[in-house]
């Protein structure tokens, strides 16, 4: 572009043009102008917020509160770049308590859209109204109005067609929108929401103060009522948070995607990486591949350890020891799951198939346990077919329900039900132990408890300790690569207690002296080799990891674990149910099947008529 010499060749942009490119940063989408806005609800005290949409917010975005409202000066002030009533200098950044402060929100929506705000301070006779176009003032006047604010947001992004192009299909900006407003309301349960799209409610709560309510609204009643409560408060000087509250999903409540996990700090909802991953590390275990915990985190802090402003959109923080928070948030959680009875009520659904009928696998016998050997069902081979596991025990019909719902209550004494304590009645299709215990029947499938048992047992912490070790008579020899090689050397000292006893054979292998014994069975060269691999390439390896990893490798157990269909006598059973007692997680196999499943009495009542 040819500058002539009385022009500068740099030049102070015009406001509009600020403006707009100011906007870009805060407001992206239609679920930033929802969130603004009712920040900016909840900062002036609003107990209760009403969100409607149309077309997902392209067409209009409407959020009215009952707060303290402003006056007409209030509200032309608001519209001002950097005008805000939240913080006066920026030392108040400190002891932030609101959830706005960079004043930047209004003007940047007004800037790409058509807004009008109407607001009414409750002691004020009438309403005022002021429409912006474009960031244009266009109206200004009396209205008539209830006492709060209410901003009307249409056409976004009208006139910088780049950003209304870049908007994606309605239904997943509505889907951004929801996930948004379940993290509002759930850091702000005294507040009702209410948000609806078009004349359909799509969302509600009933600003009782309680979080669990807010969660009922956002989990559904049922995974909300399995949640496992725990908190951790630090009174102390010098403690890294104040307070930390967790509400946890059971692992039969996960989902397939990170949706329902909430972090709110501070009343304020955010993401962290780091938060995120101390959250899900206990779950690990107990969870299939691409499954994911739901829960609700609740932190409190000293507003001068966290950093709101990060990012315009203010959903990023950064918190002085983070770490700290993070470790004390995996331990909360683990000692939550590590506390609950985790096994799987299920029901049977109403239009279950009957037994026998099209569909359903032929009725298996229950076969007696006899003190020796239980004997094969009469006129039943070893038949074939798919290898029974806990996944199909959920089959046809059943339906799975939540487990009985935890809370943590210092002091109190805790005792998940022992499998020891269950009366063991029979073997069915020799693959599911069944038996009664305090609520009902339990079936046991057998191959899963199995693994569990000799899963554990190979990460050195089976029931009793360590497991028992077995000398070899022939030593093995055993060839490794480089890279194994390395681990070996990185780990040795840590291997016996693995059970395993090893020396260096040569400079690419090592002989066993000695294996442990899983489930009574000599361990062998494919379960050392996933160990090592296992153990990876740290000097110290995080317990948890080790343990995630162990099971994403370990066909090892599944390999040395009694087979389904393999009969057991009955005090193989009960050795078995008391093995699984001493597990740390009895009741999934290491893939995250379960190994228990209760079929609570009423449920049997309910079925064969005797309650209603
Ligand atoms: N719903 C509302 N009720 C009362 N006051 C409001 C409301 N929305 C905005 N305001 C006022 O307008 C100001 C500017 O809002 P905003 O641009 O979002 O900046 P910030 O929230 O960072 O202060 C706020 O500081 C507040 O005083
Ligand atoms: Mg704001």
């Amino acid at each position: 572009m040819p500058v002539s010499s009385s022009e500068p060749r740099i030049r102070v942009l015009p406001p509009e043009a600020v403006d707009r490119i100011a906007a870009g940063e805060v407001v992206e989408r239609p679920s930033s102008v929802v969130k603004e806005l009712v920040e900016n609800s909840l900062d002036a005290g609003a107990r209760s917020v009403i969100i409607r949409l149309e077309d997902g917010g392209r067409r209009r975005i409407q959020v009215g509160d009952d707060g303290h409202g402003m006056s007409p000066a209030e509200i032309r002030l608001a519209l001002e770049r950097h005008a805000t009533s939240k913080i006066r200098s920026i030392d108040d950044l400190a002891r932030l308590r609101s959830l706005g402060f960079r004043g930047e929100a209004l003007p940047s929506i007004a800037a790409v859209s058509r807004m009008e705000i109407v607001s009414r301070e409750p002691s004020a006779d009438f309403a005022w109204r002021v429409r912006v176009e474009g960031g244009r003032v266009v109206a200004d006047q009396a209205a008539a109005g209830p006492p709060g604010t209410t901003v009307t947001v249409d056409d976004l992004f009208f006139n910088t067609p780049a950003r209304r192009k870049y908007l994606r299909r309605p239904a997943t900006e509505l889907d951004r929108i929801v996930d948004l407003v379940h993290g509002l309301a759930l850091a702000s349960p005294g507040t009702r929401f209410r948000l609806e799209h078009g004349s359909r409610l799509l969302f509600s709560t009933s600003g009782s103060g309680d979080v669990l309510d807010a969660a009922a609204a956002v989990l559904g009643a049922d995974t909300a009522a399995g949640l496992l409560v725990g908190a951790d408060q630090r009174g102390e000087p010098g403690a890294p948070f104040r307070r930390l509250e967790v509400w946890a999903g059971l692992p039969s409540a996960a989902r397939a995607g990170r949706q329902f996990q909430f972090f709110i700090v501070n009343g304020r909802a955010v993401r962290s990486d780091r938060l995120r991953a101390a959250l899900e590390r206990p779950y690990r275990r107990l969870l299939p591949l691409h499954r994911y915990p739901v829960a609700v985190v609740r932190l409190e802090v000293d507003p001068a350890a966290v950093d709101v402003n990060v990012h315009p959109s203010k959903q990023e923080i950064r918190l002085d020891r983070e770490r700290e928070v993070a470790d004390a948030l995996q331990a909360l959680v683990h000692r939550l799951l590590a506390r609950a009875d985790l096994a799987p009520r299920v029901t049977l659904s109403p239009r279950a198939p009957a037994l026998g009928a099209a569909g359903v696998r032929e009725a298996a016998q229950v076969t007696p346990l006899v003190d020796g050997l239980p004997g094969r069902p009469q006129g039943q081979g070893p038949r074939q077919g798919p290898a029974a596991g806990g996944a199909e025990a959920a089959g046809p019909g059943l339906v799975r329900e939540q487990a009985a719902p935890y809370h943590e209550a210092p002091g109190e004494a805790h005792g998940r039900p022992r499998f020891a304590d269950l009366r063991i009645l029979g073997q069915v299709d020799l693959t599911y132990l069944v038996a009664e215990g305090p609520e009902g029947l339990c079936i046991i499938d057998q191959h899963a408890a199995h693994e569990r048992v000799v899963f554990e047992q190979l990460l050195g912490r089976g029931p009793g300790g360590p497991p028992p070790r077995q000398a070899l008579a022939v030593p093995l020899t055993l060839e490794l690569d480089a890279a194994a090689m390395e681990r070996w050397r990185r780990h040795r000292h840590r291997l016996p207690q693995f059970g395993f006893v090893t020396e260096e054979f040569g400079p690419r292998a090592v002989m066993v002296r000695e294996v442990p014994l899983l489930y009574r069975r000599p361990a062998g060269a494919p379960e050392l080799l996933d160990l090592l691999d296992a153990l990876g390439d740290a000097a110290e390896p995080d317990p948890e990891a080790l343990e995630a990893d162990l099971a994403q490798r370990t066909t090892a157990a599944c390999r040395t674990a009694v087979k389904a269909r393999d009969p057991l006598t009955a005090d193989e059973a009960r050795h078995l149910l008391r093995l699984l007692d001493g597990c740390r997680n009895p009741y999934t196999c290491p893939h995250g099947r379960p190994t228990l499943l209760v079929m609570r009495l009423g449920e049997l009542e309910r079925h064969f008529k005797r309650i209603m």
